[in-house]
């Protein structure tokens, strides 16, 4: 199957296919989902909480965020990779998101993500006159985890759902090639989904987005994490406690390594 590109989600959206994206962060979960056929990879900032073990994603840096990338753009060649911009690296202005950008763009990225909706109208204009094709981010926007006063569904009143749509409606005409809903009523999504022309990617958002993503320690079920919008579709974190526990049983017990494993 063929190098996947952001004119392929354009057309899944225009098809009514619906298309996933999964987070990833190095190169055995990266092959393994591309062999999945999954179409999008995320390098997300949540490399900050998944892997490096912060709080929040506030705490990701630029030089995370290229490390990762970086590691996941040498690791497949087929799905769409999209890499955050960091906390930090755009909400001061155009200039420093081209200039981040443009770093993510050269550690294997094939688009950047930020977060927030109008004010970020001339960030988003100046990467996409940079050449650098945007994925924003709306709804429970992470890296404002603390003005949003916690991990909360955006857009259940009437007067944050309109902002949500005007937001939508903006960032579109600035120029971005999809958006990220996290965390909207899902009749809010279909209507945001239905109104724009560019596709939507839910992650707790309801059915009708164009496309899904998880972060994949969720998707596997090793992060243990079970908010309302997640399924874990395996117990890898079972699985993987099952695997080290055999392995110290049978070191303890001198059953492995055996004969078989050993050189003459
Ligand atoms: O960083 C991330 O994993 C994300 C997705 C949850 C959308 O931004
Ligand atoms: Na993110």
């Amino acid at each position: 199957p063929s190098k996947i590109r952001l004119r392929h989600l354009q057309l899944a959206k225009e098809q009514g296919r619906p298309f996933s994206m999964l987070t990833a962060y190095d190169q055995f979960s990266a092959k393994v989902f591309e062999e999945a056929g999954i179409e999008t990879l995320l390098v997300g900032d949540s490399v900050g909480s998944t892997v490096l073990g912060h709080e929040s994603t506030t705490a990701t840096t630029h030089q995370d965020m290229l490390t990762f990338t970086a590691a996941v753009a040498r690791s497949v060649t087929r799905p769409l990779i999209v890499a955050d911009l960091a906390f930090g690296t755009y909400q001061t202005g155009p200039r420093d998101a081209v200039l981040h950008g443009i770093d993510l763009i050269r550690a294997g990225a094939e688009a950047v993500k930020l977060e927030g909706g109008t004010e970020m109208v001339p960030q988003i204009r100046a990467l996409v006159q940079a050449g650098i094709p945007v994925i924003g981010h709306l709804g429970f926007t992470p890296q404002s985890v603390n003005s949003l006063s916690g991990h909360r569904v955006q857009g259940r009143d009437e007067e944050t759902a309109q902002r949500l749509r005007e937001d939508a409606l903006a960032i579109q005409e600035a120029g971005v090639s999809a958006i990220v809903l996290e965390l909207v009523p899902a009749a809010v999504a279909r209507e945001i989904t239905a109104a724009l022309t560019v596709p939507t990617i839910g992650i707790g958002a309801g059915p009708d987005c164009d496309g899904q993503v998880l972060v994949w320690q969720d998707m596997a079920g090793l992060s243990g994490f079970h908010g309302k919008f997640v399924k874990a579709f395996a117990d890898l974190r079972g699985e993987l406690e099952r695997a080290a526990a055999q392995y110290r049983t049978e070191v303890a017990e001198r059953a492995y390594p055996g004969p078989e494993h050993s050189f003459e």
